[in-house]
């Protein structure tokens, strides 16, 4: 980070973790971790997962800040927050804008400690006009590296596809999630995702990591759908995580109620798919969990 006075950005981000310091009492935070929800298949469950891994962190006791990178805004919807309304968006702190503050952009959700920075169809926008900015794929992190020691948590929802918007959400993460919909054709295109993520490394975010795979949607009555896990684990091997997330109509419901299925259905299958993914997602880093104690 910079603090020169030419670069307002790192002027700000630097006031703002020095308020941190002094409102978040004795408690010393280490920084979030960033994981980014990326898949380009459209419809696999990236949004649902942001969400309910989301709400499932803050129920075992995080602070965690959900940032939607798709222009259609599905991640406010989800939560009950009318994104195409709203006149800060993640567009506005992408594009530098002068004198808007995260603060002006991060909602707070139905459940304590999960805040939204929302999107809208505006960011279709920033998408284009980023191409011509000097370090284009950075803007994100640049953004997030002024929240991040306000939480434990930051997951990214990308949008389904792998432009410049989903390079933004790699390059800001330190983990990737992959959702994978049980389906046919559910191998096809992680090829390039794995080659998208090896460029990453190799360009712009040494290490990131891939946090592990989940499979959704997946309906184990059907002999196809364990056919296609059971090559999704040959195929990936303890990446994929021992949870899968079984396909409800729960899951369609929720996001009509603008709540987390996790509150909504509390104690439904569903619910506890996320519970039990959380804790997989929190027991693949140690570390920091230790780092926390
Ligand atoms: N486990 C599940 N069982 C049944 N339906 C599900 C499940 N997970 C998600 N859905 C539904 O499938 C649809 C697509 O899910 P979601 O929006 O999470 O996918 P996405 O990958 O974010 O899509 P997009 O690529 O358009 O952003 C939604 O209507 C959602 O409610
Ligand atoms: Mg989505």
């Amino acid at each position: 980070m910079t603090t020169t006075d030419d670069d307002p950005l790192g002027a700000r981000a630097a006031k703002e973790l020095r308020r941190d310091a002094t409102t978040s009492g004795a408690r010393k935070r280490a920084p979030a971790r960033i994981v980014a929800m990326a898949n380009q298949k459209g419809g696999v469950g990236k949004t649902t997962t942001t969400i309910n891994l989301g709400a499932a962190l803050v129920e075992r006791g995080s602070r965690v800040l959900l940032v939607d990178m798709d222009p259609q805004g599905s991640l406010g919807v989800g939560l009950g927050v009318e994104p195409h309304s709203r006149e800060t968006t993640i567009y506005n702190l992408l594009m530098q804008e002068e004198g808007v503050e995260v603060d002006d952009a991060i909602v707070e959700t139905s459940m304590p400690d999960l805040h939204l920075l929302p999107a809208n169809i505006d960011l279709a926008a920033a998408e284009l006009l980023l191409v011509q900015e000097v370090a284009r794929e950075q803007a994100l992190a640049r953004v997030l590296e002024r929240v991040r020691y306000r939480y434990d948590r930051v997951l990214i929802d990308c949008p389904p596809s792998l432009g410049l918007l989903t390079i933004n959400g790699l390059t800001a993460a330190d983990g990737v999630i992959v959702p994978l919909e049980c389906e046919y054709f559910a191998l096809r295109g992680m090829s390039l995702l794995m080659q998208t993520l090896d460029r990453v490394r190799a360009r712009l975010n040494p290490e990131l990591e891939l946090e592990g795979i989940v499979a959704t949607m997946f309906d184990g009555r059907t002999l196809h759908a364990q056919e296609v896990l059971a090559r999704v684990r040959d195929a990936f091997g303890d990446a994929v995580f021992e949870t899968t997330v079984n396909k409800t109509i729960r899951f369609a419901e929720a996001p009509v109620a603008g709540e987390p299925i996790l509150t909504y259905a509390t104690r439904s299958r569903g619910s506890d798919a996320y519970r039990a993914l959380a804790k997989e997602v929190e027991a693949r880093e140690p570390s920091r969990e230790l780092a926390r104690s």
